[in-house]
C-alpha cells in the first residue's frame, strides 16, 4: 500500500531530513518563507502543525510566540520534533488522512499542513478535519507541490487524473523510492471551498536570494517556473 511505503521512506530518511532541514534551500529559503509571511502573527495563537516532519516549523512558531501541537505519521519524525524542541509544544504520531480523533473542535486558531498533503490521495476527510478543530475565522495555511509542475516532472498523460507517481529522492543520504498523488489544480481547490473555507490568497513563490548560494541552478529554474503553491484560507463560520 501507499502509505506504508511512504510511511517507510520517511522512517528511512527522518535522521538526515532533519540535519538538513534548517538550512536545506526548498525548504529554509523557498517553502518556509511563503508559509511563514502567509501566517503572520502568531503571537497567543494556538498551531496545529500537520504532518510537521521533524518540528522545524514548530520551533520557528513557538520562538515567534505561538503554542504549538504537530503530529506526523513517522515516530521517527515525532521522536526527532520532540527532541529538537526540549519539551515545548505537543507532538503525536497520527495520520493525516484519519480523524483527528485526539484534537477537540475550535481548538486551534491556525492549522498549518506544509509539503505533505500530495501524500493524501483524497484530501476531503483531511480538509473537513482542519475546519472542526480551527476556530471560526481561524487560518488554513498549505503548501503543495505545484499543479503544473508535478504534470509536467511526471510525465503525466492525462492532466485531470488523480495518480499515484512516485520518484528517487538522492538529496537525504541513501537514495530512497518516495511515493505521492499528483492532481490537477481544481483537485487542489476544490476541496477546500467545498468543505468550508474561503481561500484569500494563492502564492506561487519565488526563492529568496540565499537560494542562489548554495543551489545556483535550482534557483535559476525556480525564478522562472514554481514549483511549489501556498494557499491561505479562512474558516467559513456560516458554513454548514
Ligand atoms: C516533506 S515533509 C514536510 C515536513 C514539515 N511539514 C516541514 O515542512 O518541514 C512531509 C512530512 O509528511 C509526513 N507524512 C506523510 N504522509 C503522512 C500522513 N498520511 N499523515 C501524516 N504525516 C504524513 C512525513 O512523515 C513527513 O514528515
Amino acid at each position: 500500500m501507499i502509505k506504508e511505503k511512504i510511511l517507510q521512506a520517511y522512517e528511512q530518511l527522518a535522521e538526515s531530513y532533519d540535519a538538513l532541514i534548517d538550512h536545506k534551500p526548498h525548504n529554509a529559503f523557498y517553502d518556509r518563507p511563503t508559509s511563514l509571511e502567509l501566517i503572520g502573527d502568531v503571537t497567543g495563537n494556538h498551531i496545529l502543525d500537520a504532518a510537521c516532519g521533524s518540528g522545524k516549523y514548530a520551533e520557528i512558531l513557538m520562538e515567534k510566540g505561538g503554542i504549538v501541537s504537530g503530529f506526523d505519521i513517522s515516530p521517527k519524525m515525532i521522536k526527532l520534533a520532540r527532541e529538537r524542541n526540549r519539551n515545548n509544544g505537543k507532538f503525536s504520531v497520527h495520520d493525516l488522512s484519519e480523524p483527528f480523533f485526539h484534537l477537540n473542535d475550535h481548538q486551534f486558531d491556525i492549522v498549518l499542513c506544509a509539503l505533505a498533503l500530495h501524500y493524501i490521495e483524497d484530501w476531503n476527510l483531511t480538509i473537513q478535519e482542519f475546519y472542526r478543530v480551527l476556530k471560526p475565522g481561524g487560518r488554513l495555511i498549505i503548501s503543495i507541490e505545484h499543479p503544473f509542475f508535478e504534470y509536467t516532472y511526471f510525465q503525466s498523460q492525462n492532466y485531470f487524473n488523480t495518480e499515484a507517481v512516485a520518484t528517487e529522492w538522492s538529496g537525504f543520504g541513501a537514495p530512497v523510492k518516495m511515493h505521492s498523488f499528483r492532481r490537477s489544480l481544481q483537485e487542489c481547490i476544490n476541496p477546500i471551498v467545498k468543505n468550508g473555507f474561503r481561500i484569500i490568497e494563492l502564492r506561487e513563490p519565488k526563492p529568496i536570494a540565499e537560494f542562489a548560494i548554495t543551489d545556483p541552478k535550482h534557483y535559476q529554474e525556480l525564478m522562472t517556473f514554481p514549483a511549489f503553491m501556498h494557499m491561505k484560507a479562512i474558516k467559513n463560520p456560516s458554513y454548514s
